[in-house]
């Protein structure tokens, strides 16, 4: 099947390691699910693996990609969850936990196996590639606004690096839980300076999130 993988590490010229072609399809394995892959989507993750930061020369050739929506093979439509081992299911008790691209191979490619309790059912509201975008960075946000911090509507939350994927999403459902968020402006390169604060808005777009800030 056709995938994008890692074939070297490079960390000063990570692309340089990126190759396109033909890998294996993934191998059946009791409790675990095969998703054709109808959408995926990037990570900053991805650019790490290919400077060697938690994928070892050892594991290459590895197809990257953390997230993807698609159909299983029971025809249902699925966003998957590329944790795997935190929980047990499909792997080991012992099995250290891992995301997709570190030990098992990523969804840039036509088709992806994962343990079949990471798949959840797509949104019917939400594109695939919509719903691609959702699990590491959005799920990332959720737990660290509302299982971590305990976020409840009327708090106000600081978020750094306001055009990142993390922090898009954090401002996306914080404002969706009725949080005022904002962000430090100016920390580059003049230092701490002064706040922007995100306009109420029902609906804040996924990325573009500068363009709506205000003083
Ligand atoms: N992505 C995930 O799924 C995920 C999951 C778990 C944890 N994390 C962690 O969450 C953090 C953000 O990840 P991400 O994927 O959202 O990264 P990202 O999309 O690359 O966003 C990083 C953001 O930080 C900004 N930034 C970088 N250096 C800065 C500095 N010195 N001062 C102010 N802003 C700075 C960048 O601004 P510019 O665009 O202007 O450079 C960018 O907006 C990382 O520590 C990552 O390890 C990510």
């Amino acid at each position: 099947m056709f995938a994008a993988y890692a074939a070297r590490i490079n960390a000063d010229d990570p692309l340089s390691g990126l190759e396109l072609g033909e890998r294996p399809e993934p191998e059946a394995r009791p409790g675990w699910s095969v998703v054709t892959v109808k959408a995926a989507s990037l990570n900053h993750h991805d650019l790490w693996s290919l400077r060697g930061v938690g994928l070892p020369a050892g594991k290459l050739p590895m197809i990257l990609g953390c997230d993807a929506a698609g159909i299983d093979q029971d025809g249902n439509e699925v966003v998957l969850h590329s944790v795997i081992g935190q929980t047990g299911h499909g792997v080991g008790p012992d099995e250290p936990r891992s995301i997709l691209t570190e030990c098992y191979q990523g969804t840039f490619a036509e088709r992806v196996a994962v343990p079949t309790w990471n798949l959840l059912p797509k949104p019917a509201g939400l594109s695939f590639e919509q719903a691609a975008c959702l699990p590491t960075a959005w799920l990332t946000a959720y737990r660290m606004l509302f299982t971590n911090a305990g976020t409840k509507p009327g708090d106000t939350v600081l978020v750094q690096g306001a055009g990142g994927g993390v922090a898009t999403a954090l401002i996306v459902l914080g404002k969706a839980a009725g949080c005022a968020c904002g962000r430090p402006a100016a920390t580059r390169p003049s230092g701490p300076g002064h706040w922007s604060w995100a306009r109420t808005r029902p609906s804040p777009p996924a990325s573009g999130c500068r363009s709506g800030w205000t003083r």
